[in-house]
Formats: structure tokens, C-alpha cells, sequence
């Protein structure tokens, strides 16, 4: 066993975790959150953890410990569990799986720096190995400012919470925003680091964890369809949108200063570029899947002038859905001179012998048209074609569309003939939809992140090298921005972004598809 007592794996982040003849079952532990009053603790971690019991992946004796600054006993952490789960867990209430999910719930209260409270944690750790047979498996979910990490992993390390004894294991899990930019970057590892090793911290990217993301590999190296298109001789251009129709909401403590670009695009767009644009993995083993992405990612290279290369926005107020919505700089919190972007958009070229002369093209933003997240993979025009003077004027460019969200899916799109008309030919569509073909709802993303931390089974989790090449991907975007002068552009809610948005695309004879 590693110091982190995670076993050697050759774990495929392909197996359904729903399995249970694999025995995807998480052994004795608990999970200590950092963080429980946060909005990703109440809506998305808390429910988790109940649909993960309810579907069986807990142990029996699994603990939950809630660390804050309020005054709660155990009762008053255990009603607000049991609140989110009813609100916002995806499987049904169940009394039986409650209450033995409740027995072993704990709240320990104190600051990030406060010895006595670490004191107690050890003790209340204590309690749960001896009377919930927990067994000294624990792992420290820190969902909370990136800033507070240090205070927090001392503390873990003077009253020995992060060293396991032999048989034991200690995990520590941390949330995006994994720095600001390269330097920070580094230094939170460093801090990290200094505590637990590498193989025992998870860096969540929860678009890992969503099932029409682990699809891609499926869909890539699972069929023999698609593979040998997949490259410079065929594909024209790759498209990756992830689009919000929502603001920043609350949110402008954590967004000012961050923006769009540092937000999703450092990680989840990346991510999703590295998936699709990676070389096949020998196997699905972490070391061998992230080396695969990190090369994609280090093959990425940026010319010296970054003029035209990318288009930033800032959202009006205006109509949204039949609302009148702010503009971001009348958000709560956001300082009326912010020139923080709301929309960012890049072209990324990738220098390998399959991507060679393919720009990828990646938009993020809040307040357009629609929620939805997808990459398209544009193909190259027939080269001879017959059907032109019969055709609509952009027909003929074939797409591979891979839905991640909402509608999860794929998408192919070719042309076809207009019955009977002569020789018109028209662009069709044909579709995969999970609801259509399987009867199981995909379990929520941090159903699977948090069940593989407890399995301690990284495939799916970043490692630092991934981080800090997204970094130098973003670095120097956000020099050239800062370089600028004056706000971002602005765009209406509703619409798909600034001009220049558009721009990056018709500079290039292109346009990006209205998803
Ligand atoms: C988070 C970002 O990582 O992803 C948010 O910080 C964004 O700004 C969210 O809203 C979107 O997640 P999802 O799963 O709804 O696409």
C-alpha cells in the first residue's frame, strides 16, 4: 500500500459504478466536510452522499462529519442534512436509509485555526472508528476558499489527522479554483503537498464526473467508426460550448477577479478538449490516461501576438426567459467599473501530427441563449461537390456533436436527399439520447467523484500536472487581456455572446453552430 493506502489500480473510469458485482462498494470510512454551509456542500455534496447509500455504495458504518463555525450540536447538523436531501437528492426519501446514514452523522465546531476544534475532530474521528467501526479511513473534503487550505492542512498535519497508520488510509479532496494562475497554482500544491502526498489528494473537476464525459472515450475508443476520421485529413474544426442562460447570482465574491476564462475554462473546457483530442490511453489506468491528456495539452501552443485569438463580454441588463435580468455590472457585489468577463472565447491550436492546422474554438458565458454543453466536431467538405448548385449554402459540413448537457446524447449530422425533388440535398440529423436508451438516469456527477475518493481510485481526478499545464494555456490570455485597455465588450442576454465572439470564427471563414 502507498502512504495514502490507495491500492494499485488499473480501475476503468468506463465501469458503471452502479455495478455491484464489481463491488464498487466503499469500504469503512468517513468523510469530513469543510464547508457545510456553502452552496456545493447543501445542494450537490450532501445529497450525494444520501444517493450514494440509498443506491447501496456505503458502507454501513460509513460517517459523515460536518466542520464549521456554527453553534450546532449534532441534532442541528443532522436537520440540516436531512434538508438538502429532501430538496435536492435524486433518488427518493427512504427512512431505513436515512436513519442509518443519520447515526453517523457529527458536527464539530470551530475556525479553521483553532486547536481545540481539531482536537475535537480527532476525538469525534476516534469515536466513530471505535463505535461505527470507521476504521481510521478518512477523508477531508475541503470545500472552501482556496485561501483557507493552508490553515486548514496544518491543522490536519500538527494534530496528526493526515498521516494514516499502516492499513489505514487519509485522503484529502479540494474544489477548483485550483489557483489564480501558474505561480498560485504552484504554491497551493506546495502547501497541499507539504501535508499529504501526492496520491492522496483528489482535484475535483466535476465535469469528470459526468457520465457523457467519461462518453467520450467510449465513443472514441470503443467503435471503430469514428476513430479513423478522427484527425487533420478529416475534421475541419472542433467546437466546444459551455453555455449558462443563468448570472453570476450570489456569486460575485468568488467571480469578480476570476471571470469566465479562470471559471470553466482553465478546467472543464480543457478537460473536455484534452478528452477529445487525446491520444488512446494503453489502459485506463490514472497514470496512463492523464499522461495521454497531458501530452494533448502541452502540444497546444500559442503564437507570440494573441490579437484575434480570443473575445471576452460582459452581459447587459435587459430580457431573459420574461425577466428582466441585471447587467453584470449592476450585480450585487460586482463593482460598477469590473472589466472581470462573463463570456470568454478562445482558438487553441494543437501542434501534433493529428491536430495540425484544426483550431479548436472554446466559448464559455453566463446569460446566453441556453444551458447546454457541447463539442462539435466539424468535418471537412466532400471534395467534390456534386450537389452544390442544388444545395442549401452551408450543407456539407458533417459533425460528430457530442451533448453533454442538458438533452445527454450524440448527434451526427450529414446530408441526405430531399424526397421528391431531383438532386436537392439537405442537411439531416441523427440522434442518440440517453433517456431514449437506457432505462437507468445517469447518477449525478458527485455521486461518482465522491464514491471514487472513498475507493481511492484517481482516474478521473486531475493531477497537478494537468493543473498547471491549463495554467500556461490561460496565462498568457489573461496578460493580453489585462494588457487591453477599457471593459470587456458587452452582449445581451439572451444572445450568444459579443461580436467578437463571432468575429473569431468569421475570420476564419467559419461560424460557430447555434446549439
Ligand atoms: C462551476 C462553475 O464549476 O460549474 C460555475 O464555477 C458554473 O460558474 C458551474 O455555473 C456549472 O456546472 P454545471 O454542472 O451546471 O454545468
Amino acid at each position: 500500500m502507498s502512504p495514502s493506502g490507495r491500492r494499485s489500480t488499473t480501475s476503468n473510469p468506463l465501469r458503471d459504478p452502479r455495478d455491484r458485482r464489481l463491488s464498487r462498494i466503499a469500504g469503512p470510512s468517513s468523510l469530513v466536510l469543510f464547508g457545510v454551509t456553502g452552496d456545493l456542500a447543501r445542494k450537490k455534496l450532501m445529497p450525494a452522499i444520501y444517493d450514494l447509500a440509498n443506491r447501496g455504495l456505503l458502507p454501513p458504518s460509513f460517517g459523515l462529519v460536518g466542520f464549521g463555525r456554527r453553534e450546532w450540536r449534532h441534532e442541528d447538523f443532522v436537520a440540516e442534512v436531512r434538508e438538502s436531501v429532501t430538496k435536492y437528492a435524486r433518488t427518493p426519501f427512504n427512512d431505513t436509509v436515512w436513519e442509518q446514514l443519520a447515526a453517523g452523522i457529527r458536527f464539530v465546531q470551530g475556525t479553521f485555526d483553532d486547536d481545540d476544534a481539531f482536537r475535537n475532530l480527532q476525538e469525534c474521528l476516534d469515536e466513530l472508528d471505535r463505535n461505527r467501526g470507521t476504521r481510521g479511513n478518512h477523508a477531508f473534503y475541503l470545500s472552501i476558499p482556496p485561501n483557507a487550505f493552508e490553515a486548514v492542512c496544518q491543522k490536519l498535519s500538527e494534530h496528526g489527522l493526515a498521516r494514516p497508520e499502516d492499513d489505514q488510509w487519509r485522503r484529502v479532496v479540494i474544489e477548483k479554483p485550483f489557483g489564480h494562475d501558474l505561480e498560485s497554482a504552484r504554491e497551493l500544491n506546495r502547501i497541499v503537498e507539504e501535508v499529504f502526498p501526492p496520491d492522496a489528494v483528489f482535484r475535483i473537476d466535476h465535469y469528470l464526473g459526468k457520465e457523457t464525459v467519461q462518453n467520450i472515450l467510449a465513443l472514441r475508443f470503443a467503435n471503430q467508426l469514428f476513430e479513423p476520421l478522427w484527425n487533420a485529413n478529416y475534421v475541419d474544426h472542433v467546437q466546444i460550448t459551455m453555455a449558462e442562460d443563468i448570472g453570476i447570482g450570489s456569486r460575485a465574491g468568488y467571480y469578480d477577479g476570476v471571470g469566465a476564462a479562470r471559471d470553466v475554462i482553465q478546467n472543464h473546457l480543457l478537460q473536455l478538449l484534452a478528452l477529445t483530442a487525446m491520444e488512446e490511453p494503453i489502459s485506463f489506468d490514472a497514470d496512463h490516461l492523464r499522461a495521454e491528456k497531458e501530452k494533448v495539452l502541452a502540444a497546444v501552443e500559442l503564437p507570440e501576438d494573441l490579437s484575434g485569438r480570443s473575445a471576452r463580454g460582459q452581459y447587459e441588463s435587459g430580457w431573459q426567459g420574461g425577466e428582466q435580468v441585471n447587467g453584470f455590472l449592476e450585480e450585487d457585489g460586482i463593482p460598477a467599473d469590473s472589466t472581470t468577463e462573463s463570456f470568454a472565447a478562445l482558438r487553441l491550436d494543437i501542434h501534433t501530427r493529428r491536430w495540425a492546422g484544426v483550431p479548436f474554438y472554446l466559448r464559455a458565458g453566463k446569460r446566453l441563449g441556453r444551458r447546454v454543453t457541447e463539442i462539435a466536431v466539424v468535418f471537412k467538405r466532400a471534395p467534390n461537390l456534386l450537389f452544390r448548385d442544388h444545395s442549401e449554402e452551408d450543407f456539407g459540413q458533417n459533425a460528430v456533436v457530442i451533448r453533454v448537457q442538458p438533452d445527454e446524447g450524440v448527434t451526427i449530422r450529414f446530408g441526405s436527399k430531399v424526397p421528391g425533388t431531383q438532386t436537392e440535398v439537405r442537411d439531416v440529423t441523427m440522434d442518440f439520447g440517453y433517456g431514449h436508451s437506457f432505462t437507468e438516469s445517469s447518477p449525478e456527477a458527485y455521486e461518482r467523484l465522491i464514491l471514487d475518493v472513498l475507493l481511492g481510485e484517481p482516474p478521473l481526478f486531475p493531477r497537478q500536472q494537468e493543473v498547471e499545464l491549463s495554467w500556461q494555456i490561460l496565462d498568457p490570455f489573461e496578460k493580453y487581456w489585462q494588457s487591453l485597455d477599457g471593459q470587456p465588450e458587452t452582449y445581451e442576454p439572451g444572445s450568444w455572446g459579443p461580436d467578437s465572439a463571432d468575429e473569431l470564427l468569421t475570420a476564419d471563414g467559419r461560424t460557430w453552430r447555434r446549439p
